[in-house]
């Protein structure tokens, strides 16, 4: 939410802050902007919408000084429309000192008056330009460069990422972090700043994590950390564990396309890596509790949002139905604002594509004071809730560039599996043969994701009738349930029609209400348990004339007659089918919102890392 880069020593500044808001644009496309040093002033450029707007505003005109010190910005807006004023970098009254940021200054307002009784004009309505003033503020009270950041900063309330450049220090770039991430990358005669790797990668892949409080004082050649006192941190420098990033579709339309496409290789190296043999017992050496620990384990809490938490409800099922100990799952943002209960014999998993989202991470912080375990689920292993964890479970699904989330979402269904059975195993709670074709039916999950992608004219078909709907319902039960709710949000957050996932049989308390020949019905009909209670309700859909849709490996005529679109999978497990089901809602979503001509990999309003509240 919101990224920022930022250069010091590099000959061509401007290019390089461009390609790295560039890798940068999942954050946030509401406005993109840099700042440079260019003669004896600081120049600001910037423009509203998409980073395409501010390199054709540059077009060329990117003179500045090079080697000297620049910062650019990605938004999301949280205060002020997106417009141009709105944009970062903002610059402060006498030009001295511009900032990017990323995060939310809580006590903005209360600062703006105190400023403001004192002659300050505010061109911008955002809680960020506060700081380019506080900061040049406390330069003309007289205290040198770092010292009036460290000032500014200890009258913030809130989160904050912040890159600094001063007119009159154009050699030094300077970067502050509270609540929100920024890695310092440091490279040879030349470094960085930027709030996510990819930024970065093709310069360094050496780099220090800020922590909260913290301050970089960055030259071309050498750098300082201090705290908030002044005080210089040593700090160690790690090696980010990823290669430069390909930006490329591979020949795909959009990015979400290229990612469900990767489902299956993501799975089988999942399995590569964890599932060696079917008749051993797994060894999940991730997960840092004793054996011990491990068989007293009496109940798990899971704290996820949006894709991640629908993972998690089916995490819930597995664990539940596998070891028979319970698991409550809660919404991040829910979560935090509840007394955190954990025991003594309780985990906490944190679940997080981008282990950067705002919401989760202080949930597991708070599960963490309390004394609980923490074990995190997350694509990424170098973010902030990785290493805020007590256990890491990653899950390798690689870079995932559109905001929908596909791909990361099978990569951690995966991670429950493998947990659940490697948990099961643990506590003897299902027999040993059972466990062993469990093992053997996830080996067979990638082929059969595959049948899926390569037989979609039916998905395509469905997508071409229901395109112009303004609402559709997904219905399922059990294990399915959460499939239903992640359908509806990919078709929600790409297409922007109103998608609802219900349990099935909650639909005749109330939403049944709604239903007429203008409403599809999706229902997700796996065989097991549910299956025949699904199809009732469906039924009963069907007789309020909705239109039917099934997602389901039966063949009947029976079906044939309820449903309007049956969309075929391969069979399999019921306790396996959410990575089958999943694949041809993520599908449809897609082909809709392709055939309403939506920003399919970057939809309005939206960025892929949550990192304010
Ligand atoms: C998924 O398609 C969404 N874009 C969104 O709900 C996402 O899953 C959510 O913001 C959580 O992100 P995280 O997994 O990075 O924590």
């Amino acid at each position: 939410m919101c990224g920022i880069v930022g250069c010091i020593g590099h000959e061509k500044s401007v290019a390089f802050l461009l390609e790295g808001l560039e890798k940068l644009e999942y954050r946030g496309y509401d406005s993109a902007g840099i700042a440079v040093h260019g003669g004896d002033e600081l120049k600001v450029y910037k423009a509203r919408g998409k980073l395409e707007n501010l390199r054709n505003l540059l077009n060329g005109n990117s003179s500045s000084y090079s080697l000297k010190a620049g910062i650019g910005h990605i938004r999301w807006a949280t205060h002020g429309v997106p417009n141009e004023t709105n944009a970062h970098p903002h610059i402060s009254s006498e030009n001295k000192v511009s900032i990017v940021h990323n995060g939310i200054i809580e006590n903005y307002k209360e600062l703006k008056r105190e400023l403001s009784e004192r002659g300050v004009e505010f061109k911008s309505q955002t809680d960020t330009e506060v700081i380019a003033h506080l900061i040049e503020d406390f330069l003309n009270q007289g205290h040198e460069f770092c010292d009036a950041i460290r000032h500014a900063l200890k009258k913030l309330d809130g989160a904050y990422a912040l890159g600094v450049i001063f007119k009159e220090d154009p050699e030094t770039l300077y970067a502050a972090r509270k609540s929100a991430p920024l890695i310092v990358g440091v490279g040879k005669n030349r470094n960085f700043i930027a709030s996510d790797a990819p930024a970065i990668l093709e310069h360094t892949k050496r780099v220090i994590y800020l922590e909260d409080n913290e301050i970089a004082q960055i030259k071309s050649s050498s750098y300082k950390i201090l705290d908030l006192e002044g005080n210089i941190l040593k700090k160690k420098v790690e090696t980010l564990p990823w290669e430069p990033v390909s930006v490329s579709k591979m020949g795909y339309k959009h990015f979400m396309l290229k990612e469900i496409h990767e489902q299956p290789d993501v799975i089988r190296q999942t399995l590569f890596d964890k599932l060696r043999s079917t008749d051993q017992p797994l060894n999940l050496k991730e997960v840092k509790l004793t054996r011990q620990q491990l068989e007293n384990l009496d109940r798990i809490q899971v704290i996820a949002c949006g894709t991640s938490l629908h993972a998690a409800l089916v995490g819930k099922y597995l664990i539940e139905e596998f070891t028979g100990v319970p698991v409550d799952v809660e919404a991040s943002s829910e979560y935090i604002y509840k007394r955190a209960i954990v025991s003594k014999n309780s985990i906490t998993i944190g679940v997080s594509q981008s282990g950067e989202t705002a919401d989760t991470l202080t949930a597991i912080k708070q599960a963490k004071a309390k004394g609980s375990h923490v074990l995190v689920i997350t694509n990424r292993p170098d973010s902030t809730m990785a290493r805020e964890a007590d256990s890491l479970l990653p899950v390798n699904a690689g870079f995932e560039v559109s905001v929908a989330a596909t791909k990361s979402y099978s990569a951690q269904l995966m991670a429950f599996y493998l947990l659940a059975i490697f948990l099961a195993e643990i506590k003897n709670s299902l027999p040993a043969e059972r466990i062993e074709e469990y093992k053997k039916e996830l080996i067979q999950l990638p082929q059969k994701i595959e049948m899926i992608l390569s037989n979609k004219e039916k998905i395509h078909e469905c997508a071409i009738k229901f395109h112009n709907t303004r609402n559709f319902i997904y219905i399922a039960r059990g294990i399915n349930f959460p499939v239903a709710l992640e359908g509806a949000l990919k078709l929600k957050e790409i297409s922007y029609i109103n998608a609802t996932g219900y349990p099935a049989g909650e639909l005749k308390h109330g939403p049944i209400a709604m239903l007429d020949e203008t409403i599809p019905v999706l229902s997700v009909l796996a065989p097991g348990k549910v299956y025949e209670k699904v199809l009732s309700n469906s039924e009963e859909s069907k007789a309020r004339n909705a239109n039917m849709i099934a997602v389901t490996s039966e063949e009947n005529e029976h079906l044939e007659q309820v449903f309007d679109f049956i969309i075929n999978i391969p069979y399999t497990d019921e306790v396996f089918s959410p990575i089958l089901t999943t694949i041809p809602l993520q599908l449809l979503a897609y082909y809709i919102a392709e055939f309403l001509g939506k920003d399919i990999d970057q939809p309005r309003n939206l960025a892929k890392s949550v990192t304010v509240e």
